[in-house]
């Protein structure tokens, strides 16, 4: 096992944000996270899981011993009559992984496709877009245990899937390591008493996941850039191909590349409100966007209340509110002077404050804040 220290993160985070990690570790295997975790140093030491560094902020060099996710692999696992099933080690990128599984004739991811980031932290966050989220593609995940090194496997309904939330975004309640129910455990071992619905924010290293295709394929249409792309091309029947390039065009005119100009995505979470907000923001601002919710709640474009607040293309030291999407946060100081964690908390701030001064809603930050 090698831990390297004082190691630049700048190219570890899609933001550019130029900090250090004091110590690292590469996991490329299961038998290099129990070389750490049985390693005298390291066993007691706090840790920090690093994938793709795709949804986080860096506000200063991570004390914590980094553990850099690199655990490779892709395999169709399993073929059912009603579905595929594919594994992906997690330090496999994202969207490598989707048009793998298109190139081997396995559709069903081709909406996520362009998402940036690793396998591993698809779960964590249960990212989506255009009509599909992680868990309406999610099998099960691998995981070990950071405090005690047992592998555990946990399905869906262990995940705890939400809207960009896990179980793995949220605390163990009695602030001690917590397994979901049932979990299975791996190599043979207990894993313990477990119970669904406990946080594993920092206990938890994944490292496997497996994706459930559906037979036979459908296509996610419905969402409205992707119907303009419908009458666009005049393609009425889209193959799992054609959807994945035209995702691929909408992200690419919308959102920045991260290689260009540094950002973590959507920087906020979509806020949801009771009809009555909704009517009461309505009757003072009739263009809002909203969306009513399966459950009567209604969805707003957390997008355009920071453009009605004039945000698009302000910027804060080198923080600056992206010109096409208001709701993506961009570094405008490139690599040599890179925006720091301070200036893109500065400017989050104010943004919440004048979203919140105007429209009375609180928006929620999605990033991981370090
Ligand atoms: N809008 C504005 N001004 C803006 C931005 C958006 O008026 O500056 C309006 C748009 O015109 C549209 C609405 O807000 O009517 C929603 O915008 P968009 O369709 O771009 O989607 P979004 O809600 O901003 C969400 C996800 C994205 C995902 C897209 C497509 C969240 C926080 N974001 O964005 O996810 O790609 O839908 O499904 O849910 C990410 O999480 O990093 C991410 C990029």
């Amino acid at each position: 096992m090698i831990v390297e220290h004082n190691v630049p993160l700048q190219a570890y985070n899609s933001f550019g944000i130029a900090a250090r990690a004091q110590h690292l570790a590469r996991i490329a295997s299961e038998a290099d996270l129990a070389a750490v975790l049985g390693h005298p140093r390291w066993r007691d030491a706090p840790k920090f899981v690093l994938g793709g560094g795709s949804n986080i902020v860096l506000t200063g060099d991570v004390k914590p011993l980094v553990l850099k996710v690199e655990i490779p692999g892709r395999r169709l696992i399993e073929e059912t009559p009603r579905a595929w099933i594919v594994e992906a080690g997690a330090g496999e990128n994202w969207h490598e992984t989707v048009r793998w599984t298109l190139e081997q004739g396995l559709p069903g991811l081709e909406n996520l496709a362009l998402i940036p980031g690793t396998v591993g932290g698809s779960p964590v966050q249960n990212i989506g877009a255009y009509g599909v989220e992680l868990q309406d593609r999610f099998d099960s995940l691998d995981a070990v245990d950071l405090d005690t090194g047992r592998a555990f496997s946990l399905d869906a309904a262990q995940c705890a899937f939400g809207y960009r939330d896990s179980v793995f975004k949220h605390p163990a309640p009695d602030g001690r390591a917590a397994q979901a129910e049932g979990a299975s455990a791996g190599q043979g071992e207990d894993p313990g008493p477990v119970r669904a619905g406990f946080g594993l924010l920092g206990r938890a290293l994944i490292t496997r996941v497996r994706f459930r295709l559906p037979k036979p394929w459908k296509p996610v249409m419905g969402y409205l850039d992707l119907e303009r792309k419908r009458e666009e091309t005049g393609n009425h029947a889209p193959s799992a191909r054609d959807i994945f390039d035209w995702v691929c065009a909408i992200r690419t005119a919308k959102l920045p590349d991260w290689r260009v100009l540094g950002n973590a995505g959507s920087f906020f979470k979509n806020p949801t409100v009771t009809p009555e907000q909704c009517a009461d923001i309505i009757l003072r601002d009739p263009k809002i966007v909203h969306y009513p919710m399966p459950d009567g709640s209604i969805k707003l474009a957390a997008g355009w209340l920071i453009d009605a607040c004039g945000w698009k293309g302000k910027s804060v030291g080198n923080a600056g509110v992206y010109e096409r999407q208001a709701l993506v946060l961009v570094n405008r100081g490139g690599s040599s002077h890179p925006v720091t964690g301070g200036e893109v908390m500065t400017l989050a701030k104010a943004i919440q404050t004048s979203v919140y001064e105007r429209f009375g809603i609180r928006l929620e930050p999605e990033p991981v804040v370090v």
